[in-house]
């Protein structure tokens, strides 16, 4: 072999250790490019009450489905695009972290490291009300410890890729791109319903909850053509108007989930999603 030729073979390897060096570096700097928000602190005491409505809320909310159902941790490989996501030990992490640093990685999207969060959906939790974050923290605190080996998480090169390119954005951007809430709902019931609906069907609807090209939900606008009985049905026992038993993720987060809501919240929750049919459908939006 020439001289040259083994010299430009030598070169392969080098090149692709700098390539991936410089989208590992770059994708750092974007991670870490995110300020903490001011400092958090719980407003709740930790009695048996409080306890109770934080499983509720953690309950309804979905941390259990990623988190485990003893919130023992759960390891994603399925999740190719990140390369393996792994949900920590909730009831272990409550008690390591201070409240400030559990607020900046629910509500906010940033880790205890200080990075960006990747796969964990904090811009579902963006809006929850300090009363119910703090009972949520109470509960998950007091929940017992089960123990679970959990290998480390790994971000890979494809999604390291699209943080360089732009073409996913990481958690605390997410969050930043929910919408506010409507001041100017003046009815309480209505109210009431868009921060249920804002803080758990804007997981996978949209973040403005009028559909996700993404995921192909539907604008939960739809809800307006339900009856009572029907969307009281879809969200206890997961089935669809049509009488689909085995609509894809959402019969199962409705089981595990929204079969918990009351029939306060369920009451809040259908006359805010049906009020949105006469609200025009925002577009521009990243999710559409
Ligand atoms: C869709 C799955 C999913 C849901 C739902 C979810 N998490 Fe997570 N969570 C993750 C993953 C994955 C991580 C690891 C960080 C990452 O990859 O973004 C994580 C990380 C965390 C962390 C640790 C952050 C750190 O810096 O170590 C906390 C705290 C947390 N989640 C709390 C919650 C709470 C509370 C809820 C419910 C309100 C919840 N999570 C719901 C997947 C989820
Ligand atoms: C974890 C993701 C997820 C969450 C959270 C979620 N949905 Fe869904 N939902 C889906 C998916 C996926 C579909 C089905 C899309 C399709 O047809 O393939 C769906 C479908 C629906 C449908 C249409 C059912 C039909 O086929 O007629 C309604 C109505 C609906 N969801 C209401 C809600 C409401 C209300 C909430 C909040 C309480 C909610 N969803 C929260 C994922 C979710």
């Amino acid at each position: 072999m020439s001289r040259r030729i083994s010299i430009a073979l030598l070169c392969i390897p080098a090149l692709a250790a700098l390539s991936y060096g410089a989208v590992f570096g770059v994708s750092e700097n974007r991670l870490r490019d995110v300020e903490r928000p001011p400092a958090f602190m719980s407003v709740a005491e930790a009695d048996s009450a409080t306890v109770a409505h934080g499983k509720h809320i953690t309950r309804t909310r979905g941390c259990f489905g990623c988190h485990g159902q003893q919130l023992e941790g759960r390891v994603f490989d399925e999740w190719d695009w990140v390369d393996r996501a792994v949900a920590p030990n909730l009831a272990r992490v409550a008690r390591e972290l201070d409240d400030a640093t559990l607020e900046a990685a629910i509500r906010h999207g940033i880790g205890r490291d200080g990075r960006a969060l990747w796969s964990m959906p904090s811009y579902n939790f963006a809006h929850l009300s300090d009363e119910d974050l703090s009972a949520m923290i109470a509960f998950l605190r007091s929940a017992p410890i089960v123990e679970n080996d959990l290998p480390k998480p790994r971000l890979g090169l494809q999604a390291r890729w699209w943080i360089v390119t732009g073409e996913e954005d990481h958690m605390a951007q997410w969050v930043m791109d929910v919408p506010a809430l409507r001041t100017n709902l003046s009815d309480s019931l209505l109210k009431r319903g868009e921060y249920i609906a804002m803080t758990t069907c804007n997981e996978c609807h949209g973040l403005d909850l009028r559909g996700d090209w993404l995921s192909g939900t539907p604008d939960l606008a739809v809800i307006a053509g339900y009856t009572e009985p029907a969307f009281r049905r879809l969200m206890k026992e997961g089935i669809s108007m049509a009488g689909r038993e085995d609509i894809p993720l959402m019969s199962m987060v409705a089981r595990d989930r929204f079969a918990n809501f009351t029939d306060e919240e369920l009451a809040a929750l259908r006359a805010f999603l049906s009020s949105l049919i006469d609200e025009p459908v925002p577009q521009d939006v990243s999710w559409r």
